[in-house]
C-alpha cells in the first residue's frame, strides 16, 4: 500500500519500490505544464507555479498522476486587482464522454468585488450540480488552501478547512457516484468574458493583461492509479484515514455557516429550474 503525504513521494515508491525518499512538494515532479507555453512557470526551485493569461492565450497544468480516490491540497493566490472575466478553474477529472469531475472554478470580478467559487460535481458525464460561494476572506491578498477529499463514500470540498460542500454517495437511490475512472488534477487560467461576469455584461480588461494565479504547496494523499491499478490494494488498513473521512459535528457546524452566510447558489433550491422536482441526491443535501 502506498499512503503518500505528499505527491512527489507516491512517484518515487512507484519508481524504487520500498525506497523511502523523503520529498517536499514540487511542482517540477509533481506537474506537467499542458497549455499555454511560457505563460505557465515554475519558479523558487519547483515551490511555485504561476499562471498567466493574455489577450491572445491562457495557460493550463496537469498533474503527472492519476488517482482512484484522494485528498488534494493546493494553496492558490487568485488573480487581483480587476480581475473581471477571467476564470481559474482547479478540477479533478477523468477523460471520455461519461467523464466525472469535481470542480471549483473561480470567476474573478471588478476591483474591489467579491470572485464567485462556482463548485460542480459530474458523474458519467453529466453534471447541473452547481453550487456557488462568495468566500470570507479576499482570495487574491494571500495564498488559501483549496482542497478536495474524494472517498468512496463522499467529496468534501474545503476551503482553508473549512467545508464548504459534501457530495455524498447516493447510488441507494440512483444517482451515479465517481468511483471506478480514475481522475487527474487540473488547473487553467482562461478568459470566459462571455459569460463569467454578471452574465457576461463586463469584458475582460486586456490593459491590466497579463493576469496571473499563483499555485503552491501541492499535496496529495491518493490512490495513485497506474499501469490499470490502485497504489492502495484491496484492502484499506487504518479506518481514521481520508478514505472513511466524514465531517464531525464541529465540522458540519462549519458548513452550515458557509452555506448560510456565503452560499449564494443551490442548484437543489432552484425551483425555475427543476419544476418537476429535484435531483434525487438534492433529498440528502446536508
Ligand atoms: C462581482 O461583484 C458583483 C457586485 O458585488 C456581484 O454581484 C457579482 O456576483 C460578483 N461576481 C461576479 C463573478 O460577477
Amino acid at each position: 500500500m502506498v499512503y503518500s503525504p505528499f505527491f512527489g513521494l507516491a512517484l518515487t515508491f512507484v519508481i524504487w519500490g520500498s525506497l523511502i525518499v523523503a520529498s517536499k512538494a514540487n511542482f517540477y515532479s509533481d506537474i506537467d505544464i499542458t497549455w499555454g507555453n511560457d505563460r505557465a512557470k515554475i519558479v523558487n526551485n519547483g515551490e511555485i507555479l504561476q499562471l498567466s493569461l493574455d489577450r491572445y492565450s491562457g495557460s493550463g497544468f496537469q498533474s503527472k498522476n492519476e488517482y482512484l480516490f484522494g485528498n488534494i491540497h493546493m494553496k492558490i493566490k487568485l488573480v487581483p486587482g480587476n480581475s473581471a472575466g477571467t476564470v481559474t478553474a482547479y478540477y479533478l477529472s477523468s477523460q471520455g464522454p461519461t467523464h466525472d469531475e469535481i470542480d471549483f472554478e473561480f470567476l474573478g470580478n471588478l476591483s474591489g468585488d467579491p470572485y464567485i467559487l462556482h463548485t460542480n460535481v459530474f458523474t458519467q458525464g453529466k453534471g447541473n450540480r452547481e453550487q456557488q460561494f462568495y468566500l470570507w476572506f479576499d482570495p487574491t491578498q494571500d495564498f488559501h488552501t483549496y482542497s478536495i477529499l474524494w472517498n468512496p463514500s463522499q467529496i468534501i470540498f474545503t476551503v482553508d478547512g473549512i467545508p464548504i460542500r459534501v457530495f455524498k454517495n447516493a447510488e441507494t437511490i440512483g444517482v451515479p457516484y465517481p468511483k471506478d475512472q480514475p481522475m487527474r488534477l487540473y488547473s487553467s487560467l482562461w478568459n470566459a468574458d462571455d459569460w463569467a461576469t454578471r452574465g457576461g455584461l463586463i469584458k475582460t480588461d486586456w490593459s491590466q493583461a497579463p493576469f496571473t494565479a499563483s499555485y503552491r504547496d501541492f499535496r496529495a494523499s491518493g490512490c495513485v492509479w497506474l499501469g490499470g491499478k490502485s497504489s492502495c490494494g484491496a484492502s484499506s488498513s487504518s479506518s481514521k484515514d481520508w478514505r472513511t473521512q466524514a465531517l464531525d459535528p464541529s465540522k458540519e457546524e462549519k458548513l452550515k455557516w458557509v452555506q448560510k452566510n456565503y452560499m449564494i447558489y443551490d442548484y437543489c433550491k432552484d425551483l425555475k429550474r427543476f419544476p418537476q422536482g429535484f435531483p434525487p441526491e438534492c433529498s440528502l443535501s446536508p
